[in-house]
């Protein structure tokens, strides 16, 4: 310990006390406050509160120094001889428990997290037991907590004891005090029957530079080499407890053991281990029959086995919400190069990029699900979409809360950038190439998806069965909820719109009846990719054209436009409400001007200066359906029916195709968007067949032939998607990135419990071809398609003249059912297995090719 580094932490202390009756109380804390939110550790929590505390777990055999040193586990890894890891119950408000199984230390882990309501408490319960068979199975274990310290934020302080002679098994003790956490302590707690084999040692850093905090691995690594001697033979670091911003605290078994880390500010008690315990169990116990009710299985899913199936995909979706907090990279040069309208753009922009100065922003912070915990432990916008559709269902407030995060990220243009690669714990998982976000670049605004369906809660057109939410407490909440969204959200559709249209200057010859506003363009792409596209390989026009349109790319526009829509009615923005209408029929005009051949959708280049369409049959084609973009009168939706349900096309025994088995694309090259199965756009296509199916007719009550035939689809496709995902999981142990359209293996990245996860709303959709739509339908919006008819607009009148009337007798209702839902007395099916298992492999890396 230097005399500087002394004199600093004197002056620290000096301040903390000064402070001490102002920051006496940790700042509103709330359950959301504390969680595992380092998805890309084992095991690592933290608050939502920048700059405060790291924490986390690392583990290691226990035989030798050397041993333990060249054996620790703290991020996740693809080559430490894991056999898979994930939550097997987990809920962001409560807790859960997650199973780590360790076969080359020949260990099973459980971390079981659970915390108090006011965010003030929490504890983790970390169990060890060897593998049947193996014997002296020595583990060590490292707890660590650190104190971000950035220059210009308030006094913090924190400091370790050894306690171990204290008795009552408190191993060890820290306190600390933050201003936005209050005064604050932890203890570790061990087990009387813990054969521990050396007293716990408490190691103390001083002062651990910014940059290095998130280190745990290395820091506790350097530490345990600066000590030689007989010293340096031992397994455990040296005990050296005291002031610091890092500390660790270490203990070593023999044998199975149970560690209790507790978290408290100091004006509630501890969780204690046999708090934590008995919170865990209820927590267990009552967790199956949470999850039937959020995602109710229907037929042929009744059985147990699915009702595994679903906790285990809920419960790892959920587990993957981290927090992140930093600067990101940022090229916003605006080189006239990125305007990408010469021939041959993609070379220029190239070189543009190369050149660009490249700027580091102010710290940012996101609250985001990750679409993997080894691969991907970071935001990604079109990803994020996907995943609120089920969290919605599950927690309402939490889905808010992650959607606000992201539009919190927009900046004054509109911008969003598509993946959050924030600080540098987060870029140190991502090659330094693409490390950089481009401010003309874009993604699928997958987020305004979310708009119809939790408008149809706000205002109780589809049911809701998750958690209580603030928002839909009262009307008034729900309007200064999409009050405060509407502006940002709006914005970025601007944005896009702005960013990525078509050129439909004279430059280029376009069909009859195409103007501006029927088509755009994804910038930023080069001969094989359309990376922003969220499509990477899929084909498109080869070479890139600065006259190209993109289907997608205006399908996404169309449907954006349609929720904005949806909004700006419920608001009572007239103005708001005409024009968005107006980009919805624009869309649908461009999609049958400007990308329909007669046959089917395509993408639409200049070639040889003229107007060309180009078509790959495939996911894109699929656009306007998926989106909501075509009703069930549509003329085209027969030949977008027959193109679903070719076996020769798009339809596989495992679900629709990513590209047509004819396409000469088909399987060809990376083969990552150009044959597989992915479930988030099969998810899509069930949902939207079945709202054709079951919407109302104009001239009859009978469904039209059509309808039937979207009905009948929709309901095998429902049923191979969900079988495939269930099969390969039950057999692998795994959930994946994408499925093989021969035979259903999964196939990309393993523990991809991101999108995949969609899966998860499909178990309860009904086909009831006697009563039609019943029962469940929760994932419907009540005016996706069409355009609003006179009918459809009365009832709506006469709806909300309803809800306003019977408001008070409805919000009661509301909250009876909710408390209903008895969380503790739920029917309990005791013990089920661990089964979400995740294991590390090649691959993965394929969006950076
Ligand atoms: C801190 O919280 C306690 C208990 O809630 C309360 O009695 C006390 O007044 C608070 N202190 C300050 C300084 O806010
Ligand atoms: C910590 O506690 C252990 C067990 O009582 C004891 O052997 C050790 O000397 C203590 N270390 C310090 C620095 O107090
Ligand atoms: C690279 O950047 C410098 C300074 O910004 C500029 O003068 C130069 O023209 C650029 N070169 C290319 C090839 O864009
Ligand atoms: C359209 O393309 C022409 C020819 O490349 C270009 O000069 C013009 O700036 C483009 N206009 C827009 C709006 O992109």
């Amino acid at each position: 310990m230097t005399a500087a580094g002394l004199l600093s932490l004197t002056i620290l202390y000096l301040c903390c006390l000064a402070r001490r009756v102002e920051a006496l109380n940790a700042t509103a804390t709330s359950w959301s406050t504390w969680g595992p939110y380092r998805p890309n550790l084992y095991f690592g929590v933290r608050p939502q509160v920048p700059d405060t505390l790291l924490m986390g777990l690392m583990w290691a055999s226990g035989d030798s120094r050397s041993k333990m040193l060249s054996s620790l586990r703290d991020t996740c890894e693809q080559d430490d001889g894991m056999q898979g890891y994930g939550w097997t119950y987990y809920d962001t408000r409560l807790g859960g428990s997650q199973t780590i199984h360790d076969t080359q230390l020949q260990i099973d882990l459980d971390t079981g997290f659970i915390k108090s309501e006011d965010g003030k408490s929490w504890a983790v319960r970390i169990t060890g037991t060897p593998k049947a068979g193996a014997t002296n199975v020595k583990t060590s274990l490292i707890v660590h907590a650190a104190v971000e310290m950035d220059e210009f934020s308030l006094p913090k302080s924190l400091g370790c004891e050894n306690q171990s002679l204290r008795g009552g098994g408190v191993e060890a003790l820290c306190r600390g005090e933050i201003a936005e956490l209050g005064h604050f302590e932890f203890q570790v707690v061990g087990d009387a029957r813990n054969k521990a084999l050396h007293d716990t040692a408490v190691n103390s850093v001083l002062k651990v530079s910014e940059d290095e905090i998130w280190k745990a691995k290395s820091v506790f690594t350097s530490q345990a080499k600066a000590v030689g001697g007989s010293q340096g033979q031992s397994v455990a670091v040296e005990d050296k407890p005291g002031a610091g911003n890092m500390h660790f605290i270490q203990t070593t078994f023999e044998g199975p053991f149970t560690l209790t880390l507790s978290y408290r500010t100091v004006e509630v008690a501890f969780l204690d281990p046999t708090a934590a315990e008995s919170g865990l169990d209820s927590l267990q116990s009552a967790f199956p029959a949470r999850a039937d009710k959020v995602f109710p299985r229907a037929a042929p899913f009744e059985q147990d086995k699915y009702a595994r199936f679903s906790q285990a995909i809920i419960s790892n979706l959920l587990g993957g919400l981290g927090f992140f907090h930093g600067n990101t990279l940022v090229d916003d040069s605006q080189a006239p190069a990125y305007e990408e309208t010469e021939l041959n753009f993609w070379e220029d922009a190239a070189t543009a990029m190369a050149n660009a100065t490249i700027t580091q922003t102010v710290p940012l912070t996101l609250l985001s699900h990750t679409p993997s915990r080894p691969f991907f432990p970071r935001g990604f916008l079109w990803d994020e979409g996907f995943h609120l559709l089920p969290v919605l269902e599950w927690d309402l407030d939490l889905a808010i809360s992650v959607l606000q995060s992201w539009f919190n990220l927009i900046d004054t243009d509109g911008w969003i950038g598509r993946e959050q690669i924030l600080g540098p714990e987060a870029r140190s998982r991502v090659p330094p190439a693409f490390q950089v976000q481009y401010t003309h670049y874009a993604n699928p605004p997958t987020l305004l998806l979310l708009l119809p369906p939790l408008l149809a809660k706000l205002t109780g057109a589809s049911r809701y069965t998750g958690h209580p939410s603030t928002h839909l407490s009262t009307p008034a909440s729900a309007t200064a909820l999409l009050r405060d969204l509407y502006p940002r959200v709006a914005r970025h559709y601007a944005w896009f719109r702005r960013t990525q249209a078509g050129n439909f200057t004279s430059a280029y010859p376009r069909p009859a009846g195409a103007a501006d506003g029927h088509g755009f363009r994804w910038r930023g792409r080069t001969p094989q990719h359309t990376l922003t596209s969220g499509l990477d390989d899929y084909p498109r026009a080869n070479p890139p054209h600065p006259g190209e349109l993109h289907l997608d790319a205006l399908a996404w526009v169309g449907a954006a436009a349609d929720a904005l829509r949806q909004v700006a009615a419920f608001l009572g923005e007239e103005g708001d409400e005409v024009l968005y209408a107006g980009h919805v029929e624009a869309a649908k005009k461009g999609l049958e001007v400007v990308h329909w051949d007669g046959e089917r959708y395509c993408d639409a280049t200049v070639e040889g200066g003229q107007f060309a369409r180009v078509c790959h049959e495939g996911y894109l084609s699929l656009f306007p359906l998926l989106l909501g973009l075509m009703d069930a009168e549509h003329p085209n939706l027969g030949k977008v029916l027959d193109l679903v349900g070719d076996e020769a096309r798009l339809w596989s025994p495992f679900g629709l195709r990513s590209l047509s088995a004819q396409d000469e694309n088909y399987g060809e090259g990376e083969d990552y968007w150009r044959g597989a199965v992915w479930v988030n756009l099969n998810v899509l296509a069930v949902r939207r067949l079945r709202e054709l199916g079951l919407e109302p007719g104009k001239s009859s009550r009978e469904p039209t032939a059509v309808q039937k035939r979207a009905t009948a689809l929709a309901a095998e496709l429902r049923e191979r998607v969900v079988n495939t995902v269930f099969a390969s999981w039950e057999k692998t142990g795994f959930f994946w990135e994408q499925y093989k359209d021969k035979t259903g293996e999964g196939s990309h990245s393993r523990a991809f419990t991101g999108w995949t996860a969609c899966v998860v709303l499909l178990l309860g959709l009904q086909f009831d071809k006697t009563t039609g739509e019943r029962g469940d339908d929760a994932t419907r919006s009540p005016q996706s398609s069409g355009p609003p008819s006179l009918t459809i607009s009365i009832g709506l009148v006469v709806v909300v003249v309803a809800v306003v009337l019977l408001r008070r007798p409805l919000w009661v209702t509301v909250g009876k059912l909710v408390k209903l839902w008895d969380w503790r007395k739920g029917q309990a099916s005791g013990r089920y297995e661990q089964l979400e298992v995740i294991d590390l492999d090649e691959g993965g890396h394929d969006r950076y090719d």
